[in-house]
């Protein structure tokens, strides 16, 4: 069984980052990132600060902006339109999921597509579903995809199960399995909630993703021997003996299900590092494309 190592990966992402930025500043482009926090969740909050500091390491143009619970639809429309129309700013993301009183749909499709590194914007979507390359795909999937490049797992004809069918992970996860070329041109199939007898569609997957959100879901049961298993699960679960009180844990079983596996990421150390790298890597991508490298 090998770990399939995200700290690692995501570091090979990040250099190829350094190198250009490096590029851009010597040409006088600055590449800018825009994280909107609206509320006091505090999984958000630990996101939108660490995507911050990693922006800050690179050399980035960051502006966070932590904005209140009570912060109003017309307010953050405002703030997305003033965003759009910065030249210093080559990157928008608004954290999901904000309070009830924001309609997130709306906000997703006011920011720039040229500027939504979250790939999220119906123009993305279809950019993805067309095989566009100067789309943007969401940053948890690239980076899954990424980890099965970098780990030599051979895509091509393999049978991927992905396990949940949300915007962020399962439905760009699975159009970019499905797509043509270097880690796609797998057989797909998705899985959800309301799928009936879940292990016997999983036992069938020579690549798992695990992207459900329930801590420890996946068990030895769903898993075929010699499967590979990617987790994007990132669950906080109660831990008296953590001085936080809590701990992260994934949406896989590791402990029987690892031993059963030809590869598996862990959590953490897994996909959660590599998030963070793809979106910093669409944040150049959205710079180069905006001066025109
Ligand atoms: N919440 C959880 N993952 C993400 C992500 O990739 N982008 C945004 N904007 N919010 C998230």
């Amino acid at each position: 069984m090998t770990l399939i190592s995200g700290p690692q990966v995501a570091e090979k992402v990040l250099s190829e980052c350094r190198r250009d930025i490096t590029q851009l500043k010597a040409d006088g482009h600055t590449p800018g990132l825009a994280v909107v926090l609206v509320g006091d969740d505090p999984a958000s909050r630990a996101y939108v600060r660490s995507k911050d500091k990693k922006c800050r390491e690179l050399g980035l143009h960051s502006v966070k902006l932590e904005l209140p619970a009570t912060t109003t639809q017309p307010e953050l429309l405002d703030i997305v339109a003033r965003l759009n129309a910065d030249p210093a700013i080559h990157g928008i993301l608004v954290q999901s999921p904000p309070p009830p009183q924001i309609d997130e749909a709306a906000i997703v499709r006011a920011i720039d597509p040229a500027k939504d590194v979250d790939g999220f914007h119906p123009v993305n979507v279809a950019k993805l579903a067309l095989e566009d390359p100067s789309g943007f795909v969401p940053c948890t999937p690239l980076g899954c995809q990424r980890l099965l490049i970098e780990a030599g797992i051979e895509t091509k004809g393999a049978h991927a199960v992905v396990v949940g069918r949300s915007m962020i992970v399962g439905k760009p996860m699975a159009m970019l399995l499905m797509a043509k070329g270097t880690g796609g041109d797998a057989t797909v199939t998705v899985a959800h909630s309301r799928t009936r007898d879940l292990p016997s569609i999983t036992r069938q997957a020579d690549i798992l993703i695990a992207a459900i959100g329930r801590p420890h879901f996946i068990r030895a049961e769903h898993v075929k021997a010699g499967a590979v298993v990617i987790d994007v699960g990132i669950n906080r679960v109660e831990d008296p003996s953590s001085e936080k009180g809590y701990k992260l844990v994934g949406d896989v079983a590791f402990e029987e299900v690892a031993p059963k596996c030809r590869a598996i990421t862990p959590v953490p150390g897994g996909v959660g590092p590599m998030t963070i790298a793809m979106l910093m890597a669409n944040t150049v991508k959205a710079c180069r494309q905006a001066v025109g490298h």
